[in-house]
Parts: C-alpha cells; structure tokens; sequence
C-alpha cells in the first residue's frame, strides 16, 4: 500500500518539487496544500506567515492524515521547521536553498542565488552563505514577479523574456569573469520556468534547485514510516483560496484532479 505524502506551499510551486517525487519513488498517493489564499509569501511579515501556516498545515494534516509531511517552499522552510516538528509527530521534510551543492559545484567560485525577497534576506539563508559558501562570491537576486510568471505560465501564460532578463541583470550585467557559473533556485516555482531562465544566461550556467534532494529524502524516509490506511484514496489538492478554471487544470495537469477547499480552522 502507498505512503500518504503532504505537500505544501502558497501555489502552485511545490508541484516542482512533487514531481521530483513522483519521479524517484512513484506509487505514492498525494495530497497537495495550495494555500494561495496568503500567496505570496515571499512578500508577507515572517510573524504572520508563520502563525498562518501552522494553522493551514494542521488542518491539512487532520484532513489528509499523511505519513509524510514536505515544505515544498523555501520561504516558509526558512522559517517554520522547527515550529512544525514541534506541533506534529511525522516526519518533516523542509526546502534548503542548495546553496552547498551550488558552492562545491562553482569552478569560478562565484554563485547566484536567485529567491523571493524573502528568503533572500532572511538570516537562514545568509547562515548557509558563511557555512557552504565562504569561499565565494554569492550574488542574491529577490524575485517576487517571476513567482508570478511562473504562476501564470501553469495557467497557460507564456513569460516574457525580456522580463526576465531584467531581472537576472544583476547575475548577467557584469564581466564575463564576475558572473556567476552556478545559480540557486532557492524557490520552487523557478524550477517551473527552468527553461526560460536558461535562454537567459551564458549557456554554460548550471541553474541547480532542491527538488532531487528533497526526493531522495522521502525515499530515505518511506522505509521508516507506515502505508496509508486509504488504500484505493486518490491523489487530491486542498486549496485555502479561490480555485478558477485555469488553477484547476494546472493541478489537473500535475495528477491533482480533484480539487477541495480546506475548511477554515473553527
Ligand atoms: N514557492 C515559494 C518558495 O519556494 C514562494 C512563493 C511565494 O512567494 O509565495 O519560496
């Protein structure tokens, strides 16, 4: 019998990090939190994202009665792991921006990391800098609009490319010597707009997210943890906002073709 496996994040991101699961260990059933309700959360106060994402990821755990629970999101990771071990028994799996990968990958020994303006700022992030990747330069660029192209590329939206160039100027706009070689995608709705972001930069750029290693970890944990008692239970999103024709596809598109609003926490 399958593993029930709770995935969450502000939209449709985390479905990035869902299909890396799929890959490596297909089989499992799949429950998926969009909470675009508090999207984006990469503009949002750390205090109030972290008390509203308690409140959503347990009511999703009662909903859904996972084995395993993933933080597909860097933003919320960076921020919530501990509080959410502290008010669950399951397993946790959080996002870590792959900031060390990216460091020991880097021949130029200069990485960009490419996150929400929040993550980019937070202490976490810069925590992982001193530890992995001292011996570089790290250049950070905050994104909130490609959170949304890659959004509205999931809703049949194509992106725009000179946008997205803008936005990559700070990694690109420099002597090919300061250039970063290895960029973080420390959020995972940019694994969504992988293609586009590499028409952007020097061919030889390696754009590196966590997806895989988030992967390889539910594999590691699907030995430790129990079957779902759900045995025939099909895969199916909880959405805490509006759900429109276009979002509906775009989780349908990903194997969620049901879709549920999470009831509000009484
Ligand atoms: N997907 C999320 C992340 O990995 C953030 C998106 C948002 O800002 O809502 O950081």
């Amino acid at each position: 019998m399958p593993t029930t496996i709770l995935s969450a994040d502000s939209g449709v991101g985390g479905l990035s990090v869902v299909q890396e699961i799929r890959k490596l260990v297909p089989g499992q059933r799949h429950v998926y939190l969009c909470d675009n309700a508090f999207y984006p959360y990469g503009l949002r106060a750390d205090d109030e994202l972290l008390q509203h994402f308690l409140e959503v990821m347990s009511a999703a755990i009662d909903i859904s009665a996972p084995q395993i629970v993933v933080v597909a999101c860097n933003t919320i990771s960076t921020i919530c792991l501990p509080k959410l071990r502290a008010i669950t028994k399951l397993p946790v799996v959080g996002v870590v921006p792959a900031i060390k990968p990216a460091a020991t990958l880097s021949k130029k020994h200069v990485i960009g990391i490419l996150a929400t303006p929040a993550t980019i700022d937070r202490p976490y992030t810069d925590k992982l800098i001193n530890e992995f990747a001292a011996n570089c330069r790290v250049l950070k660029v905050g994104s909130a609009e490609l959170v949304d192209m890659a959004e509205a590329k999931l809703r049949g939206i194509a992106p725009d490319s000179a946008r997205i160039s803008r936005i990559l100027e700070p990694f690109f706009d420099r002597p090919t010597a300061e250039q970063p070689d290895v960029i973080v995608l420390a959020c995972t709705h940019f694994p969504l707009l992988s293609e586009e972001l590499a028409a952007t930069g020097p061919k030889e750029t390696q754009w590196i997210d966590s997806g895989g290693a988030i992967a390889r970890r539910v594999q590691e944990l699907l030995s430790d943890v129990g079957q779902s008692s759900a045995r025939h239970a099909k895969d199916f999103a909880l959405v805490t906002g509006q759900v429109d024709d276009p979002l509906a596809e775009a989780m349908k598109n990903f194997g969620f073709r049901a879709v549920r609003p999470l009831p509000a926490k009484r």
